[in-house]
């Protein structure tokens, strides 16, 4: 009989005992179950960043950040991005197989079903500054939903749940494109429902009433191919807001939103644009050199944005497919950009410099997308929300996974460091 792998945990000062279980997965690392900790030692545990802990169970996506291997329900990024479509690759994240022609079908339809949003929506859109960065616009439109849709959802029932999730994988695109449109003084462009998922949303995005516009293939494939890649990516920074929130029994759309303004930092998915940004502060190929002298001062803020990930020490998996992928849309596209030779030089010289192999630094998801969106046309300040638009997937799965399971609220301790108690004196006596 296999004996459950345990961890004896020794208290010297009160020379008590825990034998910790560990919670074997079915891949990844052994990790131990803490619950029993503060009722039986009387300690919590510290792990600031919870760099080391682990918030949930979850059947969705595997990562495995020393052998630079990321996948959706068992299949491999490669595969999916070679051989499926974003939509496929939705319907296997939120039902946990890949589906039949005609699953997929009856998705594709159920998807396109839900694509308008309420003329109301379209009036709050407008409502904001014509320069309002287009993450907040998505952050407070997204929550708005909940006020259209709230009432008659009912979050006992499965179906709701499940009618809730593709809803926002429908909407998401038209509002991105709205917000766009907003900024560009542009009139609304409607879903075209006869378009596929992205050819769709580039329609939404750069059609004008006044001349014919047709969606560029090579654009709206490699779009499909940026958001399989950006679909999913476990209990990152913001799928752990959308399931904290979550956890208090918010609405999904509420949750949603948490997740699009945890999204927003730089050091998240923030990061496309901060990329772009950096590229174009670094202006010239003959400054790399002294950007990355800056990138490796402490006492300098400034960092590589594009390099670096919590979890793959190797490389990321993502930045591979979409580099190759980089290669050959600007080729296709007939793109010259100078940005891609500073991408290849920063990268070249980063990966050969001893701080970056030291610290396992190597370029992430962000470091080339920027540049792919670029030669699609999308402007730097919409770079984070199509990242958005891609991973309300994850997130939507993850929440339909968290709904379908018992869950605790989500509430951390803290290590109080704050004065110890004292006494209340009225400001005259006061010094
Ligand atoms: N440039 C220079 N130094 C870096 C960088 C970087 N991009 N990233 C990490 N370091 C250094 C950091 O200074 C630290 O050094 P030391 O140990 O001497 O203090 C060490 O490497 C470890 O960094 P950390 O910040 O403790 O690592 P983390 O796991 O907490 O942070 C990260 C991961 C992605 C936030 C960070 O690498 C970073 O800020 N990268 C730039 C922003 C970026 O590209 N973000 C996108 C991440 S991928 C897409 C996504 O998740 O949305």
């Amino acid at each position: 009989m296999s004996k459950k792998k345990r961890v004896l945990l020794t208290d010297e000062s009160s020379g008590k005992e825990l034998e910790l279980p560990v919670v074997a997965g079915t891949e990844g690392e052994p990790t131990l179950d803490i619950k029993a900790l503060p009722s039986t030692l009387g300690y919590f545990t510290y792990d600031p960043g919870f760099t080391a802990t682990a918030s949930c169970t979850s059947k969705i996506t595997f990562i495995d950040g020393g052998k630079g291997i990321l996948r959706y329900r068992g299949y491999p990024i490669e595969q999916l991005s070679e051989r499926s479509t974003f939509l496929e690759v939705a319907y296997l994240l939120l039902n946990g197989e890949l589906p039949s022609e005609a699953q997929l079908q009856k998705f594709r339809g159920e998807i396109t079903y839900h694509t308008m949003v309420h003329e109301h929506l379209n009036e709050f859109i407008s409502g904001f500054q014509y320069d309002a960065h287009p993450m907040a616009m998505m952050a407070g439109v997204v929550g708005s939903l909940a006020a259209f849709y709230h009432n008659r959802m009912d979050m006992e029932s499965q179906e709701h749940r499940m009618v809730a999730a593709q809803r926002m994988i429908a909407k998401m695109p038209t509002i991105a494109a709205a917000c766009y449109r907003h900024h560009m003084g542009w009139p609304t462009a409607y879903p075209q429902n006869s378009l596929r998922y992205c050819e769709r949303f580039l329609h939404m995005m750069f059609s004008v009433p006044s001349e014919e516009y047709q969606v560029s293939e090579v654009s709206a494939r490699v779009l499909d191919l940026l958001f399989i890649l950006h679909a999913d990516h476990e209990q990152n920074a913001s799928t752990s807001t959308v399931r904290l929130v979550g956890s208090t029994g918010a609405n999904p759309y509420a949750c949603v939103a948490a997740g699009i303004s945890a999204l927003w930092g730089p050091a998240h998915g923030g990061a496309n644009e901060a990329v772009l940004d950096m590229f174009t502060q670094i202006g010239d190929i003959s400054n790399v050199p002294k950007f990355i002298k800056r990138a490796k001062d402490k006492s300098d803020p400034f960092r590589l944005m594009g390099f670096g990930h919590r979890v793959y020490k190797n490389f990321d998996p993502r930045a591979t497919i979409i580099r190759q992928a980089c290669y050959e849309v600007l080729e296709e596209l007939g793109v010259n950009d100078p940005m891609m030779d500073m991408a290849l030089e920063l990268e070249r010289i980063a990966l050969e410099d001893e701080y970056f192999i030291e610290k396992k630094l190597y370029p992430n998801v962000d470091f080339y997308s920027g540049i792919i969106y670029r030669a699609l046309g999308i402007p730097v300040s919409m770079f984070t929300v199509m990242f958005a638009i891609a991973r309300t997937v994850g997130w939507v799965a993850q929440w339909l996974e968290q709904s379908n399971t018992p869950t605790k609220i989500g509430r951390p301790r803290q290590v109080y460091k704050g004065p110890t108690e004292r006494k209340y004196e009225p400001p005259h006596s006061r010094r």
